[in-house]
């Protein structure tokens, strides 16, 4: 079952844009392993095609500054002097255009009056590769939401729980 579902993200990647034909050859050596991690922890939502590739790519070149989640908070950012662009914002995307996202991953931060601490990636990623992380990116708040809520539900569960047990401890203390 593992096994399959590792070959459908394979399938998917490579129909994607993420394989050796659209891809930087070296780049794409790496994929393989991470293709493979990205099946463990598998999407907390079903993301399309391009998104799930998208992700693969987000994982690998830009969490570490970025953050697992896209909030800026990747364990490389408390070295940086300008704090990477938190993703989960929604007002950031009521202006961010996808032109300006293209050219920033692309050539970079200066390339769009941001930071140079903000790498280029047109050499190392192909354009379908840039297309793809900007799809996933474009799914962040809904995904931070969704965890958010999942998060809050738990907590109410546990409490309601607790109360119950307190309420049944009380109950056979009489
Ligand atoms: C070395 C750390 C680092 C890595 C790795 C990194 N980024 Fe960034 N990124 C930053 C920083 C810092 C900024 C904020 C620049 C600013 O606000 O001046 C930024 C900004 C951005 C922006 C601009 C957002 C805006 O404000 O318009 C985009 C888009 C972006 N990053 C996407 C990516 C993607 C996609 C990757 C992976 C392919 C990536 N970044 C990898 C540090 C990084």
């Amino acid at each position: 079952m593992k096994i399959a579902k590792f070959l459908v993200v394979v399938g998917t990647l490579a129909a994607t844009g993420c394989d050796s034909k659209s891809g930087h050859g070296r780049a794409v050596e790496y994929h393989s392993q991470i293709e493979e991690l990205a099946v463990q922890q598998e999407p907390p939502d079903p993301l399309v095609e391009s998104q799930a590739c998208g992700r693969v790519i987000y994982m690998h070149y830009c969490q570490i500054c970025h953050g697992d989640e896209g909030r800026g908070d990747g364990f490389n950012s408390g070295n940086l002097a300008v704090t990477p662009r938190d993703f989960s914002v929604p007002a950031f995307w009521k202006t961010a255009t996808q032109e300006n996202l293209l050219s920033a991953i692309t050539a970079g931060g200066t390339a769009v009056g941001k930071s140079v601490l903000m790498p280029a990636w047109g050499k190392t990623l192909s354009p379908g590769q840039i297309d793809n992380v900007v799809a996933f990116l474009r799914t962040v708040p809904a995904l931070v939401e969704k965890r958010a809520l999942a998060e809050r539900e738990l907590a109410e569960q546990e409490e309601n729980e607790e109360e119950e047990e307190e309420k049944s401890d009380q109950q056979n203390e009489h």
